[in-house]
């Protein structure tokens, strides 16, 4: 009875909001649905990733939904070390100028992905033997990319994935070569070299109580120093039907108390089987017709599910206006999300709002329809 009874909700909220913005002259191939930043304009930003071609303006289908429905973009790919720093003294940055110059355009903010990141590093710097030689790299790097992008994007994800899931220190080679000192180090470099861009700290799974815990010190750790970070990226890889409501509440209000803004940088919610949380690149699992159970069509039920769970976030995000600043979808559409390669390759999923087509799913409209609700 509950269900049928928010399934009417959805339905009818979605066909108000259809029939409001009918009106409204665009060339978007969704052009009578509603446009999510507009909905959410009084809450908070409403971003996606991109993905190379579409960076490169080679996908006009997107183009088209991206300037309908998003006011904040964030690279897919093309800002991490191993594209735009590919050797000690080459620096790639042509893609990440034509996005600044895309979202001038279109009024769409850029959120930089990533500065210091363990996984997708140069080949070179992988190879560097002296602590050193690494940290000139670290420096180099940091102040030369920022620099670059100084007042022409608006945030930067300044450290990425940092953090074990029992909140220590990831093992990685600025660990190693740095000490965990590099995490204040990198905040302190990137203010210096882009003082007006906000910066964050971003990781996955950093709404679970003990990486949160770890994150937490990691903030302070950086406030005590006396170094600026203006917020906390906590990606939101979650599965459906399993999402940490409490927790994400949970989270919200311990990184608010720190001063810090909070966004939801990467959010995507997985319908395919998996045997393990987060979105750790290294970790991998073998294909079978079990891993891979809708390769035509999304059942109706698993649809549904996925509509209620992004309905409940977008409550609990509307709850937390005030401190929730961005919520970015780690996708423009379902073909088009990292969650159809990893961890198994070769899958179906559909863990966005659009569809293949590029048409709005029942969660779009859930998510629409939970605003409606809000505002009455
Ligand atoms: O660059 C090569 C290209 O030369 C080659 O032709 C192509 C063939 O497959 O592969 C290209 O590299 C791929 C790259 O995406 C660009 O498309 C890599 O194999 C692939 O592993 C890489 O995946 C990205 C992943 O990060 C890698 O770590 C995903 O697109 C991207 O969505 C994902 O994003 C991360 C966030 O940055 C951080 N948080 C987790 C999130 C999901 O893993």
């Amino acid at each position: 009875m509950k269900q049928i009874n928010y399934l009417v909700i959805v339905f009818i909220g979605a066909t108000l909001l259809c029939n409001c913005s009918a009106g409204k002259k665009t060339t978007s191939p969704a052009a009578s649905i509603p446009s999510l930043k507009d909905v959410f304009k009084n809450d908070f930003a409403i971003g996606t990733a991109l993905n190379t071609a579409q960076i490169e303006g080679k996908d006009p289908k997107a183009a088209a939904l991206v300037e309908q429905q998003f006011n904040m973009a964030t690279p897919e790919n093309i800002m991490k070390a191993e594209v735009i720093h590919p050797e000690w003294n080459r620096y790639n940055f042509e893609p990440g100028d034509q996005l600044v110059s895309y979202g001038e355009k279109n009024k769409i903010r850029i959120n930089a992905h990533t500065l210091i990141w363990h996984s997708q590093l140069p080949a070179f710097a992988r190879q560097i033997q002296s602590a050193d030689s690494f940290r000139l790299f670290f420096q180099q790097h940091i102040s030369t990319v920022a620099g670059h992008y100084r007042g022409k994007v608006f945030s930067w994800d300044v450290v990425n994935e940092a953090l074990n899931e029992d909140g220590t220190m990831r093992k990685s080679v600025f660990l190693n070569k740095l000490g965990e000192g590099f995490v204040t180090e990198a905040f302190r470099m990137a203010a210096a070299a882009s003082p007006g861009t906000e910066l964050y700290y971003n990781d996955y799974n950093n709404e679970q109580p003990a990486k949160r815990a770890g994150c937490i010190r990691l903030i302070k750790m950086i406030q005590a120093a006396g170094v600026r970070i203006d917020g906390v990226g906590i990606q939101g890889h979650w599965h459906a039907g399993k999402v940490p409501l409490q927790d994400i509440e949970q989270s919200i209000i311990e990184y608010s108390a720190l001063g810090l803004k909070v966004m939801f940088t990467e959010l995507d919610l997985e319908v395919l089987p998996r045997d393990f949380q987060g979105a750790d690149v290294s970790q991998q699992m073998k294909n079978s017709p079990a891993m891979n159970p809708y390769p035509n069509a999304l059942p109706d039920s698993v649809q549904q599910l996925l509509a209620r769970d992004y309905s409940s976030l977008f409550k609990l995000f509307l709850k937390y206006r005030e401190n929730v600043t961005r919520v970015t979808f780690w996708g423009v559409n379902d073909g088009q999300s990292w969650l159809n390669g990893w961890p198994v390759p070769g899958r179906t999923n559909y863990p966005l709002l659009f569809d293949r087509e590029f048409k709005p799913k029942p969660a779009f409209y859930s998510v629409i329809a939970t605003k409606q609700a809000s505002a009455n």
